[in-house]
Order: structure tokens, then C-alpha cells, then sequence
């Protein structure tokens, strides 16, 4: 009785991880990712290159609320620079005598939405709602190995797919056809610090920006599980000698 219910668990586990193996398509891209791991860290020029990204390629159709200019003192940039970098943006504003006008970006506001609403961004997308990318790398399984293979994943439908109008084949989107047309290629951007721009690293530096934009305490939170393991050991070591001491007076007796 044991064996076929142990058969038949196996069987259902192999099925359903076949299953789901098929409906997810291949396995992601992997990465070494700077701030992988319980001491990782971001790297800071990778941020900087995947800002980059973001305003060149990325920002004309995906919003990015829930950063701030003013966050991007994270990646190194000095206040100055934050400020010349927002007043490049502008926003709709309203002035003393109530006419609508436009205004300078500062520090304290966040990326601008591309699309006045959501069905304006529909309408210019084929139909298909370009998400925020803010908290992008959380939302999806996979984090930023998702994304980077998002980015690298298109390729030509296999013969007998049929697309549907405006769709495009990416072998990592569930259901391979996606609305966004392929972003990446090799030189797409001139980076300012002089890395090479292949696809690949473009990818990888768009990916980490946004896995700094969904997780930007990802540091503070590695730093805080530090100090906690230590303390845990301090206090294990502690109650250890204590329970020696106590148990010693016991056994003497
Ligand atoms: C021309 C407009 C356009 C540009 C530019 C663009 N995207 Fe998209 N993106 C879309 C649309 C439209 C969708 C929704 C696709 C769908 O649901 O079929 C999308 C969806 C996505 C998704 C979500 C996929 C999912 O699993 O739902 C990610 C991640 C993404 N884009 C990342 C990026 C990144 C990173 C860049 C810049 C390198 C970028 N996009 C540039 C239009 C764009």
C-alpha cells in the first residue's frame, strides 16, 4: 500500500513539474549578480549603466513611479548631479493665476508616466498595458534573472507558430507572445563609463537597475541579517557556558 502511494506521489510530482516546466518554456538565464547572496551588494556603476537604459530605451513606454529623483543618491550620484538630472524631466503644473504651465523636474519627483493614462498606453501598444517596471523584479518568479532573459529571449517563432497581429516571440514569456517589440541589441546605448555595450551586458545592467528599484534596502536588509546571526551566536554561546555552569554544581553533587 505504502509503495503505490509513494508511486503515485512521484508520479504526480513528475507530472505536474513536467507540466509546469511546459507551460513556463525553458529555464531561465542565470546570472552572478553582485548582490546575490546573504553579504551581496549592488554594484554602483552597473546602476548607473542600467539608469542609463532605463531613460534611453525603456522610458518612452514604461513608467518607473515609485522612484524618486532623489533615491538615485544610492547609485552615486551627488545632490548637484540629482538635481540636474530631475530638471531635465518636466511636469504639467498649475501657477498663481490658475493657467496650466509647465515646470522643471526636482529631486523630490518621481519618473514621469510616459502615457497620460492607461488606455492611451494601450492604444499605442497594440492593445498591450506596458506595466511599471518599480517593483518588476519581485513581481515576477525569477526576480532579475527574468528580466535579463526577457531582454535576450526573442527569437523566430518555431515553424507552425501562428503569432497573432503586433505580437512578437520571446521563448521566456509565458505563452511566448508578447506585445513588446525586442529592445536589446549589441551597441544599442554608448555607455558613459566606456563598458562595452553588448546585449548581454545591456541586459544584465538593465536588470540590475530594477532589482535596485524594487529592492532598494536589499543592502540595509543583508547588513541588519548580519548583525542578527551574530547576536543569535553571541547569546547561543552564552546560554551554552551557562548551562555548563549550572549542570557542573549538579554533577559535583
Ligand atoms: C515600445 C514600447 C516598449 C519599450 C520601449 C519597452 N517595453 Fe517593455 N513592454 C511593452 C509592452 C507593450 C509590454 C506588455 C507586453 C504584453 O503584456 O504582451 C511590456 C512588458 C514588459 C515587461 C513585463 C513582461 C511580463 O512578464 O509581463 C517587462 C519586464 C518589460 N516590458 C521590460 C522592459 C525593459 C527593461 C525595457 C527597456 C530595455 C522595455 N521593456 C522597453 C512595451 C515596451
Amino acid at each position: 500500500m505504502k509503495k503505490i502511494v509513494l508511486a503515485a506521489a512521484a508520479a504526480f510530482t513528475l507530472t505536474s513539474t513536467a507540466a509546469l516546466a511546459a507551460e513556463a518554456g525553458p529555464e531561465l538565464l542565470k546570472r552572478q549578480w553582485t548582490f546575490d547572496g546573504a553579504t551581496g551588494k549592488f554594484d554602483k556603476l552597473q546602476l548607473q549603466r542600467g539608469l542609463q537604459v532605463y531613460r534611453e530605451v525603456c522610458a518612452s513606454c514604461h513608467s518607473l513611479k515609485y522612484v524618486a529623483f532623489r533615491n538615485l543618491t544610492a547609485l552615486g550620484y551627488s545632490e548637484d548631479q540629482v538635481k540636474a538630472l530631475a530638471a531635465e524631466y518636466e511636469f504639467k503644473a498649475i501657477d498663481e493665476e490658475g493657467s496650466d504651465v509647465t515646470r522643471k523636474g526636482t529631486p523630490a519627483d518621481h519618473f514621469p508616466n510616459p502615457y497620460p493614462n492607461d488606455n492611451f498606453a494601450r492604444a499605442s501598444n497594440n492593445g498591450a498595458l506596458p506595466p511599471d517596471l518599480s517593483l518588476m523584479t519581485k513581481a515576477r518568479v525569477g526576480g532579475p534573472n527574468y528580466v535579463y532573459s526577457l531582454m535576450q529571449g526573442y527569437e523566430d517563432p518555431p515553424p507552425g507558430t501562428e503569432l497573432l497581429a503586433g505580437m512578437n516571440y520571446n521563448k521566456y514569456f509565458p505563452g511566448h507572445q508578447i506585445g513588446m517589440p525586442k529592445q536589446i541589441s549589441d551597441d544599442q546605448v554608448t555607455y558613459a563609463d566606456g563598458t562595452k555595450a553588448s546585449a548581454e551586458q545591456i541586459s544584465a545592467d538593465i536588470s540590475a537597475f530594477l532589482h535596485w528599484a524594487a529592492e532598494p534596502k536589499l543592502e540595509a536588509r543583508h547588513a541588519t541579517g548580519f548583525r542578527v546571526m551574530i547576536y543569535v551566536l553571541i547569546f547561543t554561546i552564552l546560554a551554552y557556558l551557562l548551562k555548563r555552569k549550572i549542570w557542573a554544581r549538579l554533577e559535583k553533587k
